[in-house]
């Protein structure tokens, strides 16, 4: 088929396609952040990138871009994950005042321009109001889906889309525990990874000067010990001082204190080193835009006909 994603950042969306099993002809991209797209041609040389999604306009079965017209056909798939930063709860809510919030409006120009019969429209969870507005301009009420079901990370999305019957995915158990490369961690799932991730601290844990590691809620208490989840018991003292609530463990081995970039990617569901080549803190704010690969190949999986 022929697939048009817009806002495609790492082009998570071919990455679930080719997970959904679903054959792509051609994959055009809009974007226009400079590392992504080095990511995206990394990975998928194929990929025909457009440019800039508001100098996009469709006719004829050509698109024409800022990057040259391209005779496309039949657009089959219009997928893409918008800037979220006005809408989430933890952004400035202008919602579709604010410049980056309005671009909701180019997917709605394009798949009406193309009328590609299916589309799937990703966003954070937001204010009903805001909500109600994109249900509207779609006619479908989204989705609401944890990342948490499919991989060991808290990431709720909204997913707008019109293929038909898409069930919530089931839970396939993974723990953060899983996709740690070394250490030890007293949580179940990983928080949402943010595209602010690279700042982030650890609410919950830290290490002090004596390499100790402090941290809130101990694991599973056997008697006077605990044991960590890799099945290590270990002594561990309640602080004292500054440091009350949280539990001391003297440290013997490195601890995780921050996700590791391949630990983001499987997190994301993402191919470990597929945003390799690009400095650290760049790798993560890419990573925390990009789409949770298997719960977008869950939806696209629902795809009946294909082209
Ligand atoms: C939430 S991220 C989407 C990430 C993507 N779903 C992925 O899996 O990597 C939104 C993306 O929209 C891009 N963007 C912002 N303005 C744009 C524009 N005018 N045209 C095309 N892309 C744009 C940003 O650079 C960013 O990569």
């Amino acid at each position: 088929m022929n697939v048009l994603s817009l806002f495609d950042g790492i082009s998570c969306g071919r990455l679930a396609l080719q997970e959904a099993g679903i054959k792509v002809d051609n994959y055009y991209a809009s974007e226009i952040d400079g590392a992504a797209i080095g990511v995206s041609n990394n990975n998928f040389p194929d990929i025909i990138h457009l440019g800039d999604v508001s100098k996009i306009s469709y006719k004829n079965g050509c698109l024409i871009t800022e990057n040259g017209i391209f005779d496309v056909g039949q657009i089959d798939l219009l997928i893409g994950g918008s800037p979220c930063q006005s809408f989430s709860k933890r952004g400035n809510q202008k919602s579709f005042d604010d410049s980056r919030g309005k671009l909701i409006y180019e997917f709605e120009r394009i798949l009406r321009e193309t009328s590609a019969p299916y589309f799937l429209l990703e966003n954070v969870v937001m204010n009903k109001a805001h909500q109600d507005v994109i249900s509207r301009l779609f006619g479908v009420e989204p989705l609401e889906i944890n990342s948490a079901l499919v991989t060991a990370q808290n990431r709720l999305r909204l997913y707008w889309t019109n293929i038909e019957g898409v069930e919530i995915p089931s839970d396939s158990g993974v723990m953060l525990q899983d996709v740690l490369e070394n250490g030890y961690t007293e949580r179940d799932k990983a928080y949402c990874i943010t595209a602010t991730y690279s700042n982030a601290t650890a609410q919950n844990y830290f290490i002090n000067k004596e390499r100790q590691l402090k941290f809130k809620h101990p694991v599973k208490k056997t008697g006077n010990r605990y044991i960590l989840y890799d099945g290590t018991i270990v002594d561990i003292y309640p602080a004292h001082g500054l440091e009350r609530n949280y539990y001391s463990l003297q440290l013997l081995k490195p601890y995780m204190s921050k996700l590791s970039c391949e630990e983001v990617e499987r997190l994301q569901g993402i191919p470990v080193g597929y945003t390799a080549g690009v400095a650290n803190h760049v790798r993560y704010k890419l990573l925390g835009n990009a789409w949770t690969v298997p719960v977008v190949s869950h939806i696209l999986g629902y795809i009946t006909e294909q082209k």
